[in-house]
Formats: structure tokens, C-alpha cells, sequence
């Protein structure tokens, strides 16, 4: 599969009254990052691979970027982080051309369309690092992000029951999308979303 050139920021989004810069994630947004996830409700926090609301959580984040194992991008209003999308690569040579995505946005964005630019731009990132397809999970009732995801074209491939357990000690079952990168690359153009965002 053809690389596309690697993205360049930032970039600037606006939504209503709302200004939005998209940029990679820095080392030096570790104390951003922990406010932005405390922020969240903590079912929100369910589908993640680790609880970031806590700082050992964001150190290992932080090396993982360093290596180049993940890539995120940071949506920042002011200075306050508003949302962002991760890129997890599989380091294992077999599954080399899948990668999780993983999308947050702060409860008070929402609805401004903020998921969908990440969205765009994790896939936009996937392409140039030569990523085939994304999977993303999330808990089955989190209606909301399982529409936003099939809205955009993922499709659910996999249920796991009872995969997740909340502080609580309730578990939850956790459904698996996927989508092929260059299927989604090829529907944003066909909706003109490229022209839209400048890409
Ligand atoms: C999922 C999430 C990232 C969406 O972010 P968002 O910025 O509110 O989404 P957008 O405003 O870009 O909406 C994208 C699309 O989904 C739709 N959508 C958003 N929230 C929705 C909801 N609650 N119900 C139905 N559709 C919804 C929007 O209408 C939009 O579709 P459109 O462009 O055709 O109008 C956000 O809700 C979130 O952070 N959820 C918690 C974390 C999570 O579960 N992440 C998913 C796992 S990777």
C-alpha cells in the first residue's frame, strides 16, 4: 500500500465560537493530559488500555511516544486540552499493519464535530505510517461513540463479554470496530471532507 507524506501542524479547526488547534502530543503535556482525563467521567475512561487519570499512566504514555509505538493528537483550545486521538501500532511483525484507535473528547466539547476532525487525522497519520486497518473498542453502552464510530464508517467485528470491570467491580461488554484505512481515506474525498479541512 502507497505511504501518503506525514501530516503537518498545527492545524487550526473551528467550530462555532469554539478555535481549535490540532498538534502532536509533547512530553510537556503530561500535567494537560492529567487534568483533561481527571475531567472525564470515569466510564469514559473503561475502554482504555490504562487509567489516565494517573500519572504513571501518562509517564508510560510518554515513552511510548518517544519510541514511536503510539502517536497522538492533541486537540487544544487556549491551553486547555479538549480532546485527543491515539494511534497504538502493534509491534508484533504479523499484525504490523493493524493499529488501535483511540479518540476522547472533553464532555463540555462534545457535539462540535471535534471526534470526527481527530478522527480524520489519526486515520490521515495512519495512511502516511502505513497502517492498513484501525480497530477501536469501546464498552457496548456508549451509544453515543458507537454511532460516532459507525457514522464514520467502522463496523463492528468482535463482542467480548464482561471485558472490562469499572471501580465499582461491574463488568461491561466491549465491542470491537474496525475500518481500513484506505477504504476511509477514499470516502472522505468522496464526501469532499478534504477540501473542507484543507488536506
Ligand atoms: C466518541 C466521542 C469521541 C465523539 O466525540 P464528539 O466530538 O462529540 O463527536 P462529533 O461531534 O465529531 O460527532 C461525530 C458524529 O457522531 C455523531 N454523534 C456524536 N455523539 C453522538 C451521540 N451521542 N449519539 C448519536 N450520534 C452522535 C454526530 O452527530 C456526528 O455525526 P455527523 O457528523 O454525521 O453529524 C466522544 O463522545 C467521547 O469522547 N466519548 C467517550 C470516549 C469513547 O467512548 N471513545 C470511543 C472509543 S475509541
Amino acid at each position: 500500500m502507497t505511504e501518503a507524506a506525514p501530516r503537518k501542524y498545527p492545524i487550526t479547526y473551528r467550530a462555532g465560537s469554539h478555535e481549535v488547534t490540532l498538534r502532536q502530543m509533547t512530553p510537556g503535556d503530561k500535567a494537560g493530559l492529567l487534568e483533561f482525563a481527571r475531567a472525564l467521567p470515569e466510564h469514559d475512561l473503561l475502554f482504555l488500555r490504562r487509567d489516565i487519570s494517573q500519572e504513571p499512566a501518562i509517564d508510560d504514555w510518554i515513552s511510548e511516544l518517544k519510541s514511536g509505538e503510539i502517536v497522538t493528537i492533541l486537540a487544544v483550545e487556549g491551553v486547555r486540552i479538549v480532546g485527543y486521538a491515539t494511534i497504538h501500532r502493534s509491534l508484533l511483525r504479523w499484525t504490523a499493519h493493524v493499529a488501535e484507535l483511540r479518540v476522547m473528547v472533553a464532555e463540555s466539547a462534545r457535539g462540535l464535530g471535534l471526534g470526527r476532525v481527530l478522527t480524520q487525522e489519526a486515520f490521515a497519520n495512519a495512511l502516511a505510517m502505513g497502517i492498513e486497518k484501525m480497530v477501536a473498542q469501546m464498552t457496548l453502552d456508549q451509544k453515543g461513540a458507537i454511532a460516532t464510530f459507525e457514522g464514520l464508517g467502522f463496523r463492528p467485528e468482535a463482542l467480548l463479554r464482561d471485558q472490562v470491570k469499572d471501580r465499582a467491580g461491574n463488568t461491561h461488554d466491549l465491542l470491537v470496530l474496525s475500518h481500513e484505512v484506505a477504504k476511509f481515506e477514499s470516502q472522505r474525498a468522496a464526501y469532499g471532507v478534504s477540501q473542507a479541512f484543507g488536506f
